[in-house]
């Protein structure tokens, strides 16, 4: 018996309209950072950090996107444009994991962008085993540029993830999952 392997055999992402508050308090999420950027980095570079969005962030955040959707689908009607808004207004707290990945002497740039998506997974992993579920998301707004800026993401930066955590109103059913089979040669 394992909490954490129980945890992740039957773990499921749920949707941010599915997820509630409470979050995590400062020192819980700043507990669960700390455990995100526990991951393996090639070369100590640190080549990833953190955008917390929490509280009325979600909304500001949210205007850019609504005003992005807007500017380029002028017919959008008020519906779809109160969906952009919300996009990151439904789970407590979202953290954005930006990606500092860059050509470097003797790291490859692609070794970078890993280590980024494995501190995506370990948020994912330590908000899960502390009882909260999550969303790795990005959608269109994580590659647009004025939302970017809006950010205060570099040109250079990339978000590896939007990593929504909150209260689970329900789980949805299990998903197909690849057979091993499929994904397993042993050589
Ligand atoms: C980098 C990355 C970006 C993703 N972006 C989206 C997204 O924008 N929209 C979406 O529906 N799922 C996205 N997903 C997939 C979900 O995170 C999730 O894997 C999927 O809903 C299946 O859920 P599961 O975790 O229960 O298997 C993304 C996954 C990754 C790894």
């Amino acid at each position: 018996m394992n909490a954490t392997l129980d945890m992740l055999r039957i773990r499921r992402s749920v949707p941010p309209a599915r997820l509630e508050g409470p979050g995590p308090s400062r020192e819980e999420l700043d507990d669960l950072l700390t455990i995100a950027a526990r991951v393996p980095d090639h070369g100590k570079l640190a080549p990833w950090r953190f955008l917390v969005i929490e509280g009325e962030a979600r909304l500001t955040v949210g205007e850019t996107i609504a005003a992005a959707h807007a500017a380029d689908f002028p017919d959008a009607d008020a519906g779809r444009l109160d969906l952009e808004r919300r996009r990151l207004a439904y789970a407590p707290v979202v953290v954005g994991v930006v990606s500092r990945a860059g050509p470097h002497i003797k790291i490859p740039e692609w070794e970078q962008v890993l280590s980024a998506g494995a501190v995506c997974t370990n948020l994912v992993i330590a908000a899960n085993a502390a009882g909260y579920a999550t969303s790795w998301l990005t959608e269109w707004y994580a590659y647009d540029r004025r939302v970017l800026d809006a950010l205060g993401l570099e040109p250079s930066e990339k978000i590896a993830g939007f990593i929504h955590i909150g209260r689970p109103q329900e789980v949805p059913s299990d998903r197909p999952r690849p057979a091993l089979a499929d994904i397993v040669t042993r050589i």
